[in-house]
């Protein structure tokens, strides 16, 4: 039988598990105490960067995305009338429709573009001219481009906030906001009452330098120096960091170790972050033959894996009916969270 009919007739005969949907989000809103006043600083702002985010935001956005998780009942429609213009000139499952998702959920309308080349800078409009009129036609904008300086061209022109989604090798700041939100739901307590020497590691597989999910997340992860008592970079590329990048996040606090060394650190990691889709330039290629996961990778018992998805061959489908598996519970908590950052940039529940 072919090795891939194989795995799947394998993962039918086995009784489905629970994948952390549910009860996870509850424990988390007991954690974090509310203070919902730290995220005033956010409405109206376009969101560029994960370096626009501390601490006490990050877990009030959790924590709301924790709310609209469990309690849907508390969305009424508030953005009725109003209209995401959803702009993705390069191909997206999960950003593109968790972002329509969220809005949806809100109430609000949604014109959506998914080719550069329907619109006029297929004729050599400017990014200027094209915000310029974003300003009269919607309230928000998602952009994905793999052309990494078209959001801050568009920045400069836009009266209405502009939510990066994706830019090339540059920055996903939303997806690394659905990485917290996953490893808060895990473990809440070490984020918002870390000890002193917590005992847990992060391995993150990528390149920081080359992987827009890996340079967000590690933004992202200096609010939280003592959360992981090391981060392992997994990497045997030669160049993993941009110039001040690797200086940068040890000034944070955070203990980074970069190493090649995938079998001997798999059984110390307590969450691993896995991705293959690395930016060349010219496009994208995917690294996933060198750092593969399957039901033989000696992994902890109970570790978690986390991946921004779409996967490739580094993440085995044998994998995703364990208890590992916290990469599905990660992309559909990624709804809620974006329903958080479009609720606080429009200031709803705050
Ligand atoms: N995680 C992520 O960015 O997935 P998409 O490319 O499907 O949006």
């Amino acid at each position: 039988m072919n090795k891939e009919i194989a795995d799947v007739t394998e993962q039918l005969d086995e009784p489905k598990l629970d994948l952390h949907g549910f009860e996870r989000p509850r424990e988390l809103l007991g954690q974090i105490e509310e203070n919902l006043a730290c995220l005033l600083e956010l409405v109206k702002r376009p969101i560029i960067s994960a370096r626009q985010f501390n601490g006490d935001q990050l877990l009030q956005l959790s924590r709301l995305a924790a709310r609209f998780e469990t309690q849907p009942q508390m969305i009424q429609r508030p953005l009725t009338g109003k209209i995401l213009i959803s702009a993705f000139y390069e191909p997206s499952t999960r950003t593109r429709l968790s972002f329509e998702s969220a809005w949806h959920r809100l109430g609000g309308d949604i014109m959506s573009i998914t080719q550069a080349n329907t619109t006029g800078i297929a004729k050599g409009e400017t990014y200027a001219d094209v915000a310029e009129m974003l300003n009269a036609y919607g309230d928000v904008v998602v952009l994905r481009d793999a052309n990494q300086s078209s959001v801050h061209e568009m920045v400069r022109s836009l009266r209405i906030p502009i939510i990066n989604g994706g830019n090339g090798l540059d920055e996903h700041p939303t997806q690394a906001l659905a990485d917290i939100y996953a490893m808060l739901k895990w473990n809440p307590r070490a984020f918002v009452a870390p000890r002193a020497r917590p005992n847990l590691r992060l391995g993150i597989i990528g390149v920081p330098s080359k992987m827009r999910t890996v340079r967000s997340l590690l933004l992202l992860l200096r609010n939280f120096p003592k959360t992981f008592t090391e981060v392992v970079l997994i990497t045997d590329d030669e160049a993993p960091f941009d110039e001040g990048q690797h200086e940068e996040l040890l000034e944070s606090g955070m203990k980074l170790k970069v190493t090649q060394d995938f079998r001997k650190e798999l059984p110390r990691l307590n969450v691993i972050y896995q991705n293959a889709i690395l930016w060349t330039g010219e496009g994208y290629e995917s690294i996933g033959h060198k750092f593969r996961l399957d039901r033989k990778s000696p992994l902890r018992e109970d570790a978690i894996i986390l991946h921004p998805l779409a996967r490739g061959p580094e993440l085995s489908r044998q994998l995703d009916v364990t208890p590992h598996n916290w990469y599905f519970a990660q992309a559909r908590g990624a709804v809620f969270v974006r329903m958080a950052l479009l609720a606080t940039i429009l200031k709803i529940f705050i």
